[in-house]
């Protein structure tokens, strides 16, 4: 049995909690939060939890094995870098760590201990939509690929920012709804279409004046590896409350999806019928913990890092995999402040 640990009861933690209790190998029992009554609440529905609010005395609990971080961007650096330090195997929010030194802070620490499993959380990864149309990309069905947009909107409102002070600040956040909220369908990007060359990007505050220091409308575009085009636009000031449109532009096929959801396919007849037979989705729906934009991948994925424990093998996002997805993030903040091209940095 591994004894888990979760640093940072706030709102996504129950989705990490409800993940550990339904895996059968894992024993979800301690709980850090600067807010004892926030680690108390987790406590308390489990069978003998245990309360801390210094996660340096948590980790230093030999019983302690593995810890999932929940905490605000600015603490990721530190407390990854810190739990690796002790030997624990950890799983990172994401990561969206707000700076290039949070990432190297934590691979180092990573580089330094190879025996631990350290991941971060990108959860629409383990989607059996996402992972089918990555299989058909990769038979080469629809041709050259040759250009993407991806259209992401979702609403914040003033009140969001304002009730958790960490949202919405350069030194807290890092930056505002690419960091935070479409940082997932860039992550799917580059699971999708692969690394990326660089960028060129704008960005804005059209709806929040006065209230966040930080961007809540991004328009980019990039080069992925390969010569693929993308576009990207996101914003948290919309209407919608939360929804992606993703075209994908390939020689041999037009294909458009909604939230993961085939929405439109032009295609030879004979190959219509394999693309839809590819993104066919027979898998039995699972169980959304929290938000339902969540998705159901958090138990997927916090199932995949306790079998990487007991396997003693690599997760399938590698703490490096999901630092690159941060570093897109920030070459994409890069150039909205020079005005110029970024060439991205890769882990
Ligand atoms: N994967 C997803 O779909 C998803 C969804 C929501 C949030 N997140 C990510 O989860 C993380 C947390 O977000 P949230 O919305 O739960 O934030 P939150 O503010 O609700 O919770 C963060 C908690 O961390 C605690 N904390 C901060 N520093 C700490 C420290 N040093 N030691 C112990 N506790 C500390 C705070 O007191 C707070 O309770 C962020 O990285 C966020 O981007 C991911």
């Amino acid at each position: 049995m591994i004894k888990c640990g979760i640093i940072g009861c706030g709102v996504i933690s129950p989705t990490h909690l409800a993940g550990y209790k339904s895996i059968a190998d894992a024993d979800p029992v301690f709980f850090c939060d600067l807010i004892p009554a926030r680690a108390e609440k987790l406590a308390s529905q489990v069978s003998g939890g245990r309360c801390f609010t210094d996660y340096r005395q948590m980790l230093n609990d030999p019983e302690l094995s593995a810890v999932s971080v929940c905490t605000d961007h600015a603490s990721h650096g530190e407390i990854v870098a810190a739990a690796i330090s002790a030997g624990k195997h950890v799983i990172c929010e994401k990561v969206s760590g707000r700076t290039a030194e949070d990432l190297e802070l934590m691979l180092k620490s990573a580089a330094e201990h190879p025996e631990v499993v350290a991941s971060g959380i990108f959860q629409h990864r383990f989607n059996p939509g996402n992972i089918a149309l990555k299989n058909l990309i990769a038979s080469g069905l629809l041709g050259k690929l040759l250009t993407v947009n991806l259209n992401f909107a979702c609403l914040r409102t003033n009140a969001y920012y304002e009730n958790d002070p960490w949202r919405g600040t350069v030194a807290g956040e890092g930056g505002g709804v690419l960091i935070n909220q479409a940082i997932h369908f860039l992550d799917q990007l580059r699971f999708l279409f692969g690394d990326v060359r660089r960028v060129a990007a704008l960005s804005g505050n059209l709806t929040h004046q006065g209230v966040i220091e930080v961007e809540d409308t991004v328009a980019f575009t990039a080069e992925f590896t390969g010569g693929l085009m993308v576009t990207v636009n996101a914003t948290n000031s919309a209407f919608a409350k939360w929804r992606s449109a993703l075209t994908i532009c390939a020689a041999r096929a037009q294909l458009e999806f909604i939230d993961e959801k085939l929405t439109y396919l032009d295609a030879a007849d004979s190959d219509a019928a394999a693309i839809r037979n590819a993104l066919e989705c027979n898998a039995d729906p699972a169980e959304v913990h929290g938000k339902t934009y969540y998705g159901t991948g958090h138990t997927a994925q916090l199932a995949d890092f306790i079998d990487a424990i007991k396997d003693k093998r690599m997760p399938q996002v590698t703490l490096a995999d999901a630092a690159n997805s941060a570093a897109f993030v920030h070459a994409v903040y890069e150039s909205c402040a020079t005005g110029s091209w970024v060439e991205l940095r890769h882990f």
